[in-house]
């Protein structure tokens, strides 16, 4: 042997050993450190290799906010505390299916399948689209296909091969040749059995020692709801606010209102213990029983909204040159995924971020607000950037509000309540470029301060941890 030919060699085994090697650490990249003491560990490489999809549900995991938990107020309450896992057992099953798991597509397969974008309607018969086998030449093929929650047809299926357990949830597919198995293979298509609004279903497609799983998403589509901008901002925003006592300053942001705005709705919820009705046209004022509240009263007011969008005003607030409602449309307009955007109050422009984790399912989430927005901004409109929480002066999508609506068990106080609902729900940014101002607080707005003072703080707690299901939050 001469010594090239030799010194080939060996770079072709320090090639493959080092490929072996890099392969093992890669695979067992966790356990690392055991398995630098030898590379014989790498025996265990073919099974780890098997040539199946690896299915996994993430498993729970716990969170923490460095801070008190809100069970131990509840720890002489079983009831209470066993209510919330059970309901939060249901909403999981509500919320979860099998599109949640984990799907990793093993290696060096021969088998071609949909991984993502393969839905069907419930109970309609579709095509599965993209099935193929790919592999060296053979006498005979076979395939299986194995669905659970849906039945597998095959159109046609004389001419190709024999296909077997057509029309059932396990098919098997026989043919001579590639071109016959892919013919088939084809035409299969799958039926969900059960009508559901959202549902996956996992099918196993096996080939010899291949086995891989892909999903199957069964969605019944929805009825889109849009709205008609109409011909001009009247036609596009209702105002709309909520008041208890305060008629002198309910007047004073009324005619403010009217001195830009003159015939945009103004819709009032008034839950005032003698109620005065205002005056002036274009204006609803809906009156509820006595004190229900803040929270029941945004609900109400939002509920009548028929314009695609409306401006939220607190009562003591007063329109500006600076409050151009029509600037604040053109951000909506602009990012149609945005649901709210939120302005300037006074010089207030009150903007948190908060981190949500779902944690472990009996301890609840974590929830910390933060000051200030995101970095990211609404493009176009670096005024704007993306936020949780925005003051009371904001400018939303009625459709989307109306999803989540305001708590009416939060009578006097509950500001974040809402944007802590709203998390995941609704897409919402904070401008600086528009402004409303504060009325001047009057002598005499005793009685009203009296009722807005008064703690709610067990209400909010019990939120916190039975509707939200928080372990902790640091909103307290
Ligand atoms: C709640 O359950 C614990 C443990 O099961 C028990 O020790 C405690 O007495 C119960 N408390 C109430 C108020 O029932
Ligand atoms: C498909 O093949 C498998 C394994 O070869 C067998 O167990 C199963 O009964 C077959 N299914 C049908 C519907 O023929
Ligand atoms: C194929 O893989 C799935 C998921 O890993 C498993 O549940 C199923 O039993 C496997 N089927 C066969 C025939 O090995
Ligand atoms: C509306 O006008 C009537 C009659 O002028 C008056 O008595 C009433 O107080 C006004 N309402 C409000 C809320 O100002």
């Amino acid at each position: 042997m001469s010594n090239t030919s030799h010194f080939r060699k060996s770079w072709l085994v320090f090639l493959l050993l080092s490929g072996v090697v890099s392969l093992c650490l890669v695979l067992f990249a966790p356990t690392l450190h055991k398995r630098l003491v030898g590379i014989k560990d790498c025996r265990t490489l073919p099974s780890a290799l098997s040539s199946a999809t690896k299915i996994s549900r993430h498993p729970p995991t716990h969170c923490s906010c460095n801070g008190g938990l809100l069970k131990d107020f509840f720890k002489n309450d079983n009831g209470t505390v066993r209510r919330r896992q059970e309901e939060y057992r249901k909403h999981k099953t509500r919320t979860s299916s099998s599109l949640d798991l984990l799907l990793v597509a093993p290696a060096n397969s021969p088998l071609q399948y949909p991984i993502q974008g393969f839905t069907v309607v419930p109970l309609q018969r579709t095509l599965i689209p993209g099935l193929g086998v790919y592999a060296p030449d053979r006498d005979k093929y076979k395939v299986s296909l194995e669905a659970s929650r849906g039945l597998l047809s095959v159109e046609e299926p004389g001419t190709d091969g024999l296909v077997e357990g057509d029309g059932g949830n396990q098919l098997n597919i026989t043919a001579l040749s590639a071109s016959g198995l892919n013919a088939l293979l084809g035409r299969v298509h799958y039926t969900s059995m059960v009508y559901r609004l959202r549902m996956g279903d996992l099918v196993h497609f096996l080939f010899e020692k291949h086995n891989v799983t892909f999903p199957v998403v069964t969605q019944q589509p929805s009825v889109p709801i849009i709205f008609d901008l109409g011909e001009d901002i009247n036609s596009q925003v209702t105002i709309t606010t909520k008041t208890f006592l305060r008629y002198f300053e309910l007047n004073t942001l009324i005619n403010s209102i009217r001195q830009y705005y003159k015939t945009m709705k103004i819709i009032i919820a008034d839950d005032s213990f003698d109620p005065i009705k205002v005056n002036g046209s274009d204006v609803e004022q809906y009156f509820m029983p006595p004190g229900q509240g803040w929270f029941a009263g945004r609900t109400l007011a939002v509920s009548q909204v028929t314009t695609k969008y409306f401006l939220w005003v607190d009562d003591d607030f007063y329109f500006t040159k600076q409050t151009q409602i029509e600037k604040l449309v053109e951000v909506m307009e602009s990012m149609p995924e945005l649901d709210m955007v939120g302005a300037v109050v006074g010089r207030n422009s009150f903007s948190f971020r908060m981190k949500y984790e779902e944690g472990h399912e009996d301890e609840g989430g974590c929830l910390l607000k933060f000051r200030g927005p995101y970095k990211e901004t609404v493009p176009g409109f670096p005024q704007c950037s993306l936020s949780n929480v925005v003051v009371n002066f904001f400018l939303a999508r009625t459709d989307s509000v109306q999803k989540v609506l305001f708590d009416p068990r939060l009578k006097r106080q509950g500001h974040t309540q809402f944007f802590v609902d709203a998390v995941g729900k609704l897409l919402i940014a904070s401008c600086n470029h528009i402004t409303i101002d504060h009325q001047r607080q009057r002598p005499g707005s005793g009685k009203y301060r009296s009722f807005r003072n008064h703690k709610e703080d067990d209400m909010h707690r019990f939120l916190y941890f039975f509707k939200s299901h928080f372990g902790c939050t640091n909103l307290f």
